[in-house]
């Protein structure tokens, strides 16, 4: 398949891009590479995937030295017109759409933004996919659209509309603004819920990042509410086989949806939505716990209050997403963990480190 993969800087993005090209698929990635985290590790993972940057112009294609059928170029997503423009040049089978304003907490400070990428910017994939006859368009949405809801575990057929920040609403509106266009033009999609990911080449404003790069350095790390939080940590490798899974089987009309009963699950048109997460979800003080063993160093807590925009307990209920699709995750978090510090260390060119005594505040 030729699949435009959006955000493929970004940490999901990178993983998907390497997985499609190595089964042969043709990927053209677009990505805005902006700052709001780390530039070098942005391009640093395009590098890894044979995209050199130095040079790079904008809206203007780079061919992978590694990858023959891998080509990118730097583009926002907000850019109707060179949006439009590449969709014409490529004639995509499916899209897959990454590119988000993601972080919840940054959400409280910065909205503009999520609604300029995560809203306007999807609304332009939309009307690309409608007008260039996209057969799939696969999107990530976010556990985060579960909000207030503590029904356990969270399930695509329980009403998700209680959002907490406005990530998770943008998120949400994107499932909503997704079944419109299904509706109305049948354009075929699927909106994936992923539950808190990590992995190697991860995001450094995510707590595996925050936490492991504090406690090599002995600085104390900050746990929100007291270390009472449940979440369902999904290794990177597990979500990728998900997206996988499911650009390979695209959504179709549920013939037997009720609107009377309606499942917020899928419709009546061509729309769907799955959670992909572990459906195991880890105490944070547990999963500090696995990385202090991992790095062999004890963190200094600092224990503090639950944000605002944040919830206490994640947990994805993973029956539809292996029902439908026949896929489970399947990587621990002690395996997991173990994966990202090796990487860590060999990025970061990190050698050995002693353990040191706990401070609890
Ligand atoms: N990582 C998680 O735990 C998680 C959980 C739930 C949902 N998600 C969603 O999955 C997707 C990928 O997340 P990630 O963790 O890889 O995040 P990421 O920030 O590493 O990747 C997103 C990429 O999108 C790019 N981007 C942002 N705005 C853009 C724009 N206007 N035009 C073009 N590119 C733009 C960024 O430069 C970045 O490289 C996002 O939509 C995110 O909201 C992630």
């Amino acid at each position: 398949m030729k699949i435009l993969i959006t955000g493929t800087a970004g940490f999901i993005g990178y993983h998907l891009t390497q997985k499609l090209l190595k089964r042969g698929d043709t990927v053209v990635g677009i990505d805005n590479i902006n700052d709001y985290y780390d530039v070098k590790l942005k391009h640093a993972r395009l590098l890894d995937a044979g995209i050199k940057v130095s040079g790079m112009v904008y809206n203007k294609p780079v061919c992978s030295t590694k990858h023959p059928n891998y080509t990118f170029i730097k583009l926002d997503i907000t850019d109707k017109e060179n949006l439009q423009q590449q969709f014409q040049n490529y004639q995509f089978d499916a899209v897959c759409n990454l590119a988000a304003q993601a972080g919840v907490r940054y959400s409280l400070t910065n909205p503009d933004v999520y609604i300029d990428t995560n809203v306007k910017g999807f609304l332009n994939i939309l009307e690309c996919c409608r007008h260039f006859k996209i057969n799939h368009l696969v999107y990530a949405s976010s556990s985060s659209v579960y909000g207030l809801n503590k029904k356990m575990p969270f399930s695509e057929h329980n009403i998700a509309d209680h959002p907490v920040s406005l990530y998770a609403a943008s998120k949400k509106a994107n499932e909503m603004m997704a079944h419109t266009y299904s509706h109305l033009f049948n354009l075929r999609t699927t909106g994936l819920r992923f539950f808190t990911v990590y992995g190697p080449w991860g995001r450094p404003d995510m707590a595996l990042f925050i936490f492991t790069k504090a406690i090599l350095e002995g600085r104390p790390i900050e746990v929100f509410n007291n270390g009472n939080m449940l979440r369902d940590f999904t290794y990177v490798d597990d979500i990728v086989e998900g997206i996988t899974h499911v650009i390979d089987q695209p959504a179709e009309t549920n013939f037997l949806w009720d609107a009377k009963d309606p499942d917020p699950a899928t419709s009546s048109a061509p729309f769907r939505v799955f959670n992909i997460g572990r459906g195991a979800p880890v105490n944070l003080l547990d999963f500090v716990s696995e990385i202090e063993a991992q790095v062999n160093k004890k963190a200094i807590k600092t224990l503090m209050p639950m944000q605002d925009g944040d919830v206490a307990e994640t947990c994805a209920d993973v029956s539809n997403l292996d029902e439908m699709l026949n896929y489970k995750p399947q990587v621990s978090v002690h395996t997991g963990v173990e994966r990202f510090i090796a990487w860590y260390k060999k990025y970061y060119h990190i050698k050995s480190t002693s353990p040191e005594p706990v401070l609890v505040h």
